[in-house]
């Protein structure tokens, strides 16, 4: 896949095309980059990394993933090998794969987020921050501030917002006035596994409710920078939520049923915005 030919800012940092790998569905990245046409990740708006702790987790029991009409179930615990071998290993092979690296961070507290942050502030190669925030909005507008702070100028975050219906441009309102670069909306509808555990509902199913979501942060805050996100699939999809007021979009479960789909996507997307069609070439 050649680079888009338009670029897209977003939160002041330039990307290469407005189609995003969403967080914990291209793996390490590795395991993606042979799906790109010459295994370029660097072509991609961005990678979004899996969430990553201060310390290790194990993660939930199994099953973790369930397929489900039109979608599917995740209750993965945010499995984590911890920030240590995160620095290590995964952030400098990302960096060097060309592609902007936006680390997904997870925890039990603020302190615990805002220790992650501070360190990733420090670590070569890290173009932004992206981190889920639920709840009351002052607690989201805590969340953000606490791993802003110690940020170095220059790296963003990105909120991510529940797609909570009716309820979303108000904790969007305080992310932003808290500091984040830009809100990404959509993200995984609150379900349950059939054994009762909490789980997310990602995939085709949720989009129109994310297309929602993006429509009403839109409509309350017209200078907001907006990512969607939940059940993109195909060039049309992206199509919708850009057309709603997204600047990017961000793509998930469609990953994990078919890793080229990403680049399809964006090749799709350039022609439909009348730029020369991304060259094309046989994947493994
Ligand atoms: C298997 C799986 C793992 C995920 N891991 C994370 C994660 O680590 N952090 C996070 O913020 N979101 C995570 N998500 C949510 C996705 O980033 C995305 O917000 C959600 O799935 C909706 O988009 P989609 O319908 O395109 O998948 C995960 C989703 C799936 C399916």
């Amino acid at each position: 896949m050649s680079a888009s030919t338009t670029t897209v800012g977003l939160a002041g940092l330039t990307l290469a095309g407005p189609v995003l790998v969403a967080a914990g569905c291209g793996g390490t990245g590795r395991e993606l980059a042979p799906y790109l046409p010459g295994g370029d990740l660097g072509a991609l708006g961005a990678f979004v990394t899996r969430s990553v702790t201060l310390n290790p987790r194990p993660g939930d029991h199994p099953p973790r993933v369930l397929e489900t009409p039109s979608g599917m179930l995740h209750a993965t615990g945010q499995p984590s090998a911890g920030l240590e071998p995160f620095l290590a290993g995964e952030l400098p092979w990302l960096a060097r794969s060309g592609t902007r690296v936006v680390v997904s961070i997870g925890g039990a507290t603020l302190g615990e987020h805002a220790e992650v942050a501070r360190r990733l502030g420090r670590a070569p190669g890290l173009a932004a921050i992206e981190v889920a925030v639920g709840g009351e909005p002052f607690h989201a507008a805590a969340l953000v501030g606490a791993v802003a702070r110690d940020l170095p100028r220059g790296i963003p975050v990105l909120a991510k917002l529940r797609p909570a219906l009716g309820r979303v441009a108000e904790p969007a309102r305080a992310v932003l006035d808290a500091g984040a670069g830009a809100v990404v909306v959509g993200g995984a509808l609150p379900a349950a596994l059939p054994d009762g555990r909490d789980a997310g509902l990602s995939g085709p199913a949720i989009r129109p409710v994310a297309l929602r979501c993006v429509t009403e942060v839109r409509a309350a805050l017209p200078d907001a920078e907006i990512v969607g996100c939940g059940g993109i699939a195909t060039a049309a999809d992206a199509r919708s939520f850009l057309d709603a007021g997204a600047i990017a979009v961000q793509v998930g479960t469609a990953l994990l049923h078919d890793p080229t789909t990403i680049a399809r996507l964006a090749s799709e997307l350039a022609t439909m915005a009348g730029e020369p069609a991304p060259r094309t070439e046989e994947t493994p």
